[in-house]
């Protein structure tokens, strides 16, 4: 079976439905067929200034949230990257593949740290998109399901990954984005041209999954939209009407030209009272479900104590074969 590997940070206390639609999505229809690997990078969660008093508590509330969205620990493996230590390992030696201009080129560190200035921006942060390679070719995953987001990110993972292989031998699949058609970029709704994003947006651009149905309900009523009053997809001209559709579509398996119809000579009022019951749809259980899941923090603990130890297997066979490649004196 082919592999697949992904992840998603413990940066806030919920996932928001761009996370779900752009990959928590796919991950979970990707077990039935795959090897699958899915964990909580939680050594990238710190490459920004974060709270130690909830990180943990973050990490056990996102494995919640992936088993409460439908992973299934018997059919996929789900752990947390500082339980593998090979991750950072792996990353060490890709940092020595890597160029400074390389590095320097990543478009997403040059926004964080264009945020934070140039003092506050971390190596950690610099080096972030090696330690992410590095994640996935200890795995040799054929496919990364991810959002459009991640895309430079995964480019920087084939290079590496081609250079080792073509210098020291081949030790690594050389892995292929898997990014969804339709919703790969969930738009921020009040801030339709940018992304929803738990670092950037506003909570009122936000859908997190954990929010109270009526308050996401009436974000989604308070969406940006525009002075027309045709519904109608068109991302240049109409960004917020376009993104409620294309969560709509996502949500629903409907095609955006389908709703288009069905939405024709109506207003946006009644696309978003729509759009909204969706949603609440979606959350309502979810929320019940990850409850369920906190109540039993030991159990928990338990499903990422096992993923750990398949995970780390497979890590340290991959992280062997490296150091033989370079030459690394084997221990004893
Ligand atoms: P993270 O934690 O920011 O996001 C998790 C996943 O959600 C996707 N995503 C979106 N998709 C559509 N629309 C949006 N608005 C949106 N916002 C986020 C992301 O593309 C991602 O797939 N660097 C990664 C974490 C990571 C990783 C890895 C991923 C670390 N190591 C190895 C894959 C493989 C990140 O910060 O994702």
């Amino acid at each position: 079976r082919p592999r697949v590997l992904s992840g998603i940070q413990p940066t806030a206390d919920s996932f928001h439905l761009g996370n779900y639609l752009g990959a928590i999505r796919q991950w979970v229809a990707l077990q039935d067929d795959h090897d699958a690997f899915y964990f909580i990078p939680d050594l990238h969660a710190i490459t920004v200034e974060h709270d130690p008093k909830t990180l943990a508590a973050r990490t056990r509330n996102a494995a919640a949230q992936l088993l409460a969205l439908g992973l299934d620990p018997d059919r996929c493996t789900v752990f947390v990257q500082s339980h593998v230590p090979e991750h950072a390992r792996l990353a060490w030696v890709l940092g020595c593949l890597t160029g400074f201009g390389e590095a320097s080129r990543m478009t997403q560190f040059k926004d964080k740290s264009s945020k934070q200035g140039a003092d506050r921006a971390t190596i950690g942060l610099f080096t972030y998109p090696i330690l992410q390679a590095a994640d996935i070719l200890l795995y040799q995953a054929d496919r990364v399901p991810v959002g459009e987001d991640q895309r430079q990110h995964l480019e920087l993972t084939r290079d590496l990954a081609q250079r080792f292989n073509s210098r020291f031998g081949k030790a690594f699949v050389v892995p292929e984005p898997y990014i969804p058609a339709g919703a790969a970029k969930i738009q921020d709704l009040q801030e339709p041209t940018a992304k929803m994003s738990k670092s950037a947006s506003s909570p009122s651009g936000i859908v997190e999954l954990l929010d109270d149905p009526k308050v996401s309900a009436k974000k989604i009523r308070s969406a940006v939209t525009d002075t027309e009053r045709e519904i109608r997809y068109d991302v240049e001209a109409k960004p917020g009407i376009s993104n409620l559709l294309t969560i709509y579509s996502a949500l629903t398996d409907r095609k955006i030209s389908e709703l288009e119809a069905e939405y024709a000579g109506k207003g946006y009022g009644d696309l978003k009272k729509d759009l909204a019951e969706v949603v609440g749809d979606f959350v309502s259980p979810l929320r019940e479900r990850v409850a369920l899941y906190l109540e039993d923090p030991a159990e928990l603990d338990r499903v990422l104590a096992r993923g750990a130890t398949r995970a780390g297997e497979v890590a340290s066979s991959t992280l062997a074969a490296v150091h033989e490649r370079i030459g690394f004196l084997p221990p004893m």
